[in-house]
C-alpha cells in the first residue's frame, strides 16, 4: 500500500461542472494508484451559508456529488470516498482546532472575505470555514491535498494549526503538503473567461459552465457560445483568455499540447476551434453520465460502495481523535 495518503473534498452545493472535472476530479483518477486516496463530500461545509441551504435536498445532493466522483473514475477499490457528516469527528475536531486559531488569521481569508461581502449577515461559520476544513485534512493525517490554486492559503493555513498545535500539545499531526493541477487544467468560465468556472456564479448564469450533467446538446451550445474576441490569434501567450481557456479545455479532453492546437487552427475562425472543443467535451461526459444515472438508479449500488469506505476511513478517524483527545485532555 502507498504511504501517501491524499484527501480531498468538494462542496454539494450546486452541480459539478467541467471546471471540477478537469480541474479536481480527473487529477485525483490520474493518481489514484500511486497513494492512499480519501475523497470527501463536504456537506457540513455546505452549511456555511444557511440562507442557500435546502434542506430538503442536500442529502441528495451529498449523494449525487458522491456518485458524480465514482462515475468520473474514481475506483471503489482503491480510493474511499465518503460523506462528511457521517464521520462526527470531523464536527468534533473542528471545535478543537477552533480554540487554537487565532481570528486574524480567519479574518484575512480572502475566500472569507469575497463570500462575506455583501451579506447581510455573515454567519460565524463562513468566518470558521477553513478551520474545518483543516479538521477535514489532519483527521487523516494526510500528506497531500490536491486542490485548485483558490484553496492555497486554506491548506496554507491548514499547515500553520498543525504546527502551532503541535507546539502546544505535543507533537499529534501530519504537516500536510498543497499539490496543485498542472497548468491548463484551471478551466475559467465560457461567459467570463477572467474568472474561474465556478458553481455558484453558474447558478444566475446558465452559460458560464457546462455542468456534467448537462445534455450533449445543451453543452455543446454553451461551448458554441463562449465568449472569445473579434480577431483571429491562437498564439498562446498573446491569444484572448477566452480563446486560451477553449484549446485548453480542448488540451485537457484530448492530451493534444497547447502548441500543436494553437498551430493546427491558426488562420481560421473561431467557430472551427469551438466545434471541436463541443465534440471532445461531449466524448468526455458522456461515459460519465451513463455511469452517473447507473448510480442515480440504483440505490443500493451506491451505498455499496460509501458504507465500506465510510467504516474504513471512520477508524482513522476515530484514531487521531483519540491522540487529540489525549493531548488537550479531554474525553
Ligand atoms: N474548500 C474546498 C473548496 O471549496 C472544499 C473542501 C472542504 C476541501 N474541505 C476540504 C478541499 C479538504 C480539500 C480538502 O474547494
Amino acid at each position: 500500500m502507498a504511504s501517501i495518503r491524499a484527501f480531498s473534498g468538494v462542496q454539494p452545493t450546486g452541480r459539478l461542472h467541467l471546471g471540477n472535472l478537469l480541474g479536481a476530479l480527473r487529477q485525483w483518477v490520474a493518481h489514484q494508484h500511486t497513494r492512499e486516496n480519501v475523497f470527501c463530500v463536504v456537506d457540513l461545509h455546505a452549511l456555511t451559508i444557511p440562507e442557500k441551504v435546502d434542506p430538503a435536498q442536500l442529502r441528495d445532493a451529498s449523494r449525487r456529488v458522491a456518485a458524480t466522483y465514482l462515475a468520473a473514475g474514481i475506483d471503489p477499490a482503491v480510493s474511499r470516498v465518503f460523506i462528511q457528516s457521517h464521520i462526527r469527528e470531523h464536527a468534533e475536531l473542528a471545535w478543537v482546532l477552533t480554540c487554537v486559531t487565532p481570528l486574524g488569521w480567519l479574518e484575512r481569508m480572502t475566500q472569507f472575505k469575497s463570500k462575506s461581502e455583501g451579506r447581510e449577515t455573515v454567519g460565524h461559520g463562513l468566518l470558521a470555514y477553513p478551520v474545518l476544513q483543516a479538521a477535514d485534512i489532519l483527521l487523516y493525517d494526510t500528506h497531500v491535498v490536491p486542490v485548485g490554486e483558490d484553496q492555497k492559503q486554506h491548506i496554507e493555513l491548514t499547515r500553520d494549526l498543525a504546527i502551532r498545535f503541535n507546539h502546544l500539545f505535543g507533537d499529534t499531526f501530519v504537516v500536510p503538503e498543497l499539490t496543485l493541477p498542472p497548468a491548463g487544467a484551471r478551466v475559467m468560465g465560457l461567459d467570463d473567461p477572467t474568472a474561474k468556472m465556478s458553481k455558484s456564479i453558474a447558478v444566475d448564469r446558465p452559460n458560464h459552465a457546462v455542468f456534467l450533467d448537462d445534455a450533449p446538446k445543451k453543452a455543446a451550445k454553451k461551448i458554441m457560445r463562449a465568449v472569445t474576441d473579434s480577431g483571429c490569434d491562437y498564439n498562446p501567450s498573446t491569444a484572448s483568455a477566452g480563446v486560451v481557456n477553449l484549446m485548453g479545455i480542448l488540451g485537457a479532453c484530448t492530451g493534444e499540447a497547447i502548441d500543436d492546437i494553437a498551430a493546427r487552427f491558426e488562420g481560421q475562425g473561431y467557430g472551427y476551434l469551438k466545434k471541436e472543443v463541443a465534440d471532445a467535451v461531449v466524448a468526455e461526459l458522456e461515459p460519465i453520465q451513463a455511469r452517473l444515472a447507473e448510480y442515480l438508479d440504483d440505490p443500493a449500488a451506491l451505498d455499496a460502495v460509501l458504507t465500506p469506505s465510510t467504516e474504513a476511513v471512520r477508524a482513522i478517524a476515530q484514531d487521531t481523535m483519540a491522540r487529540v483527545r489525549a493531548a488537550v485532555g479531554i474525553g
